[in-house]
């Protein structure tokens, strides 16, 4: 099988390489040429753990191949995913399927009539009903295709997080294919034949319900994060301890252990757009989405309490220096979408005579980020810590739950450490003479 995916961010190069390393024929294109030539030359424009090698072993076996071409690959591809960006379109809070429609007109004009029909589909995350306006507006663009005969197109959402992709694509909890006719569910069951022999569930269903099960994911996952988010508010009112709550409400299996960290607010590239798209979604078809609603207004006000927790903590703020530690959304990314720390860094740079960041993989991004401006960058966490009134841990990598805590007390002005990840132990903080304040923990 020859497969072209169009569009080489997250969800694409990940999907281009694990299929590539189940067995099949694969060529990633983009527009962006001096990002397929670094690709070729075996620069990875994402941080991404296991990719760089998966990539490379692929393109060695000659299975993984990159382009900005699709003139070229068309003809041998049986199937094509459009996995490019649907970011949010500041005007309406929709999903842009700018990007998307650009590439059904390039298909569209590639499809050659007296050739066996192509498979188009959708992996990136579009509104729902998305299939049907993509097979509408090809057969529009090109009067004499028809549907059947010349093409098809199928959904198949993608639900990798980033820092766990390639785990995520390989051995996911489920595949959802949004696929009617038989010509486009054999091609999918091919494709995902090395997963369904590992018994992964590979659920078909009609275009539509494939649509909403990823935004309908996403939107309850997002739920989830913000609910255990405030609860972690009325712990710190009544003096519970979040972490046991999590787990005791987590331990039931109808809610099951995951997703119940609270922090400084959900961000990344998913929850925040795909929440918003969804209450699009409902809105448009005249139908109620209170609950997704709360959770975009909700998560926007956490970030603000954040900050004020942070300046709680600092009191008083004058001539006071910070040390941040993490501004990546969450560890083992470079991602700097939506993160919280575009909220609550440039809150604090207002109110705060000096800040020192560092982060092992979000910087090179950051630095040229306007949210950034007046801090100082530092190279490790103890460069960062030293002669500051205080430590806030914002993103938890690994690297910051194994700190040596006696170093980062003597370096420090004042002990005062704000960790909005929950970390490390309060009991144990205290003891080590730490002014320590997490989330839902009490103070
Ligand atoms: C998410 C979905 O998990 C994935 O299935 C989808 O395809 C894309 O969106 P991702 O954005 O990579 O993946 O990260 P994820 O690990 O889900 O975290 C999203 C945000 O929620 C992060 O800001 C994270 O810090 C936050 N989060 C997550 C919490 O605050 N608490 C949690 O318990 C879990």
């Amino acid at each position: 099988m020859n497969i072209s995916i169009i569009g080489t961010g997250y969800v694409g190069l990940v999907s281009g390489a694990c299929f590539s390393e189940f067995g099949f024929n694969v060529t990633c294109i983009d527009k962006d040429k001096n990002k397929i030539d670094n690709l070729n030359d075996g620069l990875i424009p994402i941080y991404e753990p296991s990719l760089e090698s998966l990539v490379k072993k692929n393109v060695k076996a000659k299975r993984l191949f990159f382009s900005t071409n699709l003139s070229e690959h068309f003809k041998n591809s049986d199937v094509i995913f459009i996995a490019v960006g649907t970011p949010t379109n500041p005007n309406n809070n929709k999903a842009d399927l700018k990007y998307v429609f650009d590439v059904a007109s390039e298909v569209a004009d590639l499809i050659d009539l007296t050739d066996k029909p192509k498979l188009i589909v959708t992996k990136s995350t579009v509104p729902v009903g998305t299939g049907k306006k993509i097979e509408s507006y090809i057969l529009n663009y090109r009067k004499e295709l028809e549907l059947g005969k010349n093409f098809e197109v199928a959904s198949n959402p993608e639900f990798l997080r980033e820092g766990s992709a390639i785990e995520d694509f390989m051995r996911p909890d489920r595949v959802i294919c949004g696929a009617e006719s038989n010509f486009a569910k054999s091609i999918l069951e091919k494709l995902y034949r090395p997963l369904n022999l590992r018994e992964t569930p590979i659920l078909f269903s009609k275009r539509e319900t494939a649509e909403l099960i990823k935004y309908a994911a996403n939107g309850f996952l997002a739920t989830k994060i913000t609910f255990i988010n405030e609860i972690s508010d009325i712990c710190e009112k009544v003096g519970a301890d979040i972490q046991e709550v999590a787990k005791g409400i987590g331990l039931d299996g109808r809610i099951g252990s995951k997703f119940l960290h609270p922090g400084p607010g959900f961000g990344g590239s998913c929850f925040p757009k795909d929440t918003r798209a969804l209450s699009e979604i409902a809105r448009e078809a005249g139908s109620n989405s209170r609950i997704i609603d709360s959770v975009i207004q909700v998560n926007e006000s956490r970030k603000i309490n954040m900050v004020k927790k942070i300046k709680n903590a600092l009191k008083p703020l004058e001539n006071k220096s910070l040390s941040i530690l993490g501004i990546t959304f969450k560890p083992n990314t470079d991602d700097m979408r939506e993160s919280p720390s575009l909220v609550i860094v440039p809150e604090l740079v207002k109110v705060v005579k000096n800040i020192n960041v560092y982060d092992p993989a979000g910087m090179p991004i950051a630095k040229n980020m306007k949210e950034f401006t007046g801090v100082n960058w530092k190279n490790n966490t103890y460069e960062c810590v030293k002669n500051t009134d205080g430590i806030v841990i914002l993103t938890e990598w690994n690297e910051f739950r194994a700190l040596d805590l006696e170093k980062v007390k003597k370096l420090l002005n004042q002990h005062v450490i704000i960790d909005l990840r929950n970390i490390y132990k309060p009991s144990s903080m205290i003891e080590l003479g730490f002014k320590y304040i997490s989330v839902g923990r009490g103070s």
